[in-house]
């Protein structure tokens, strides 16, 4: 077996950003493999956030292509692929556990590929690892070569070789790489790649590579398509979309600039995640306040409510510019519906820095937010920081904060009580298949009974009932 293109070292030459314009290009499908996945099943595991969501649908359309098929049971899969995310290590130990789990797979199938891809490979000592540790794994790849994988698996499958290759610089845009949709009514649309803020916890900016916008007339050609395959909601995807366009080297167009766009597109619902608070702009408020699909729910990450630990984490605002940010949110949307992530335990958070947190979410009426606590990162600043804060205190943090945050999803789905409320329906109830479930606009989880021709259309629903987590309601008729 042979192994090929292993860039070393990935993390070390992630600073190191080109400002040149990205160049796109299109996909073009390698003209000597047609077809050799016919009668063979994959299994991809998709670890991690919307990005490696809508990668691992590039995957699937890839594999359909060439005649591969989708099972959900490993005991028939000709091909598993783990897209995995780096974020946490957390993240990571599940994933390597995972693939211990999948060698007797292997010993029952030996013409099975095991493929590991995503985030953790873009890390050198994962790599590392996978090379020592796993010879079960056939194929590496990373996040900026995902367009290339037919050929990876070409060379495994067909010429029995082993692949590696991660690129650690970003290359073009590839446009135009087949994609399979999980969901038939509500469809990721990457609006940019990469991140340029290097909050100093945080690994995407070096897994992801520099920020790269894709243009307009890309995502709108995308949309349009979309719309006529019968889609009624779009989310796009960016890791801080407010900074969209900001790569433009000969041209001045913002994300306000492009949701202006799209909203005047016949699209039921646009939705987009995540927003950075720095770079929110009031035309952007006054844009979303406007917009008729524009949803009124921001997913708006603090991380802090302490004006140091921000600091130390390059967030670049403040506790009081982000309260002022979204009190003008409220203001100009007062319906609006905000969720928010927050990380306790950083370096050197002393429970002062996190009374403040705690303040803050009280201040800011959140309905919703993902917390966790502060893994370190090789090869981010923060994870050289000092930190003497015991695990202990960080989990009696990470649970009094979690009371707050719950009492927020609680009320903010209260506010629906006795209301009417848009819901696309998606399908039936996982707990119980004769209720019917789908998003509000505020993206609430909306559960009631009807008819199963609903599905995939936007119907009004009375909220009878609102719980924590969600609310149920019944089908309203004028
Ligand atoms: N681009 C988005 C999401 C990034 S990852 C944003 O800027 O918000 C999602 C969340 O994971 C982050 O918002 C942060 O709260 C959390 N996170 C990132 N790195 C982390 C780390 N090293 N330890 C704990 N949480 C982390
Ligand atoms: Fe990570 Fe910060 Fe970029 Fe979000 S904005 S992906 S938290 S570096
Ligand atoms: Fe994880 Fe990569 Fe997303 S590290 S959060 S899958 S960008």
């Amino acid at each position: 077996m042979s192994e090929t293109n292993y860039n070393k070292p990935l993390l070390k030459n992630a600073r190191k950003r080109s400002f040149n314009e990205t160049i796109v290009s299109e996909y073009q499908i390698p003209l000597e493999i047609k077809n050799f996945g016919k009668n063979k099943k994959y299994l991809i595991q998709t670890h991690g956030c919307q990005a490696n969501e809508a990668d691992s649908e590039k995957l699937r359309g890839l594999l359909e292509t060439e005649g591969f098929f989708k099972t959900d049971d490993l005991n028939e899969a000709d091909l598993i692929i783990i897209n995995t995310c780096a974020i946490r290590k957390n993240a990571e130990n599940k994933v390597f556990g995972e693939i211990g789990r999948l060698k007797k797979y292997k010993v029952l199938n030996p013409n099975l590929v095991l493929a590991v891809g995503g985030c953790m490979p873009q890390e050198e000592e994962v790599v590392e690892k996978l090379l020592k540790t796993y010879p079960q794994v056939d194929i590496i790849f990373g996040t900026h070569n995902l367009h290339k994988f037919l050929e990876y698996l070409y060379r495994v499958m067909i010429q029995k070789e082993r692949m590696i290759e991660v690129l650690s610089f970003e290359g073009e845009i590839v446009e135009h790489v087949p994609t399979v949709r999980e969901n038939r009514y509500k469809a990721w649309v990457n609006i940019m790649y990469g991140c340029d803020e290097f909050c100093t916890y945080c690994i995407v900016p070096y897994t992801r590579g520099k920020e790269r916008s894709r243009k307009p007339i890309h995502i709108i050609e995308e949309i349009n398509e979309l719309i006529t395959q019968g889609y009624k909601e779009v989310t796009l995807l960016g890791q801080n979309v407010n900074s969209y366009g900001l790569d433009f080297v000969n041209e001045k167009y913002t994300f306000a600039d492009l949701l202006k766009e799209l909203s005047s597109l016949p699209i039921e619902r646009i939705r987009f995640t995540t927003s950075h608070p720095k770079d929110f702009s009031f035309d952007l408020i006054d844009m979303l306040a406007k917009g008729k699909n524009l949803m009124p729910y921001i997913h708006l990450p603090v991380q802090s409510g302490s004006n140091k630990i921000l600091k130390a984490m390059n967030r670049k605002y403040t506790k009081e510019s982000y309260l002022n940010l979204i009190n003008k949110i409220y203001e100009k949307i007062p319906d609006v519906s905000i969720t928010t992530d927050i990380i306790v335990g950083f370096p050197g958070e002393t429970e002062e820095d996190f009374l403040e947190t705690l303040d803050l979410v009280r201040q800011a009426s959140f309905e919703g937010a993902y917390t966790f606590v502060f893994s370190p990162r090789t090869g981010t600043p923060a994870a050289s920081f000092i930190d003497t804060t015991p695990d202990l205190e960080k989990k009696a943090r990470l649970y009094k904060l979690n009371e707050i945050v719950n009492q927020g999803y609680a009320k903010g789905n209260s506010r629906f009580l006795n209301q009417n409320v848009s819901v696309l329906v998606e399908g039936h109830s996982k707990t119980n298949p004769s209720i019917l479930t789908g998003y509000s606009n505020h993206n609430k989880l909306v559960n009631f009974k009807g008819d199963d021709s609903l599905i995939g259309t936007i119907v009004q629903v009375k909220i009878i009932k609102a719980k924590t987590w969600s609310l149920t309601g019944e089908l309203f008729h004028e």
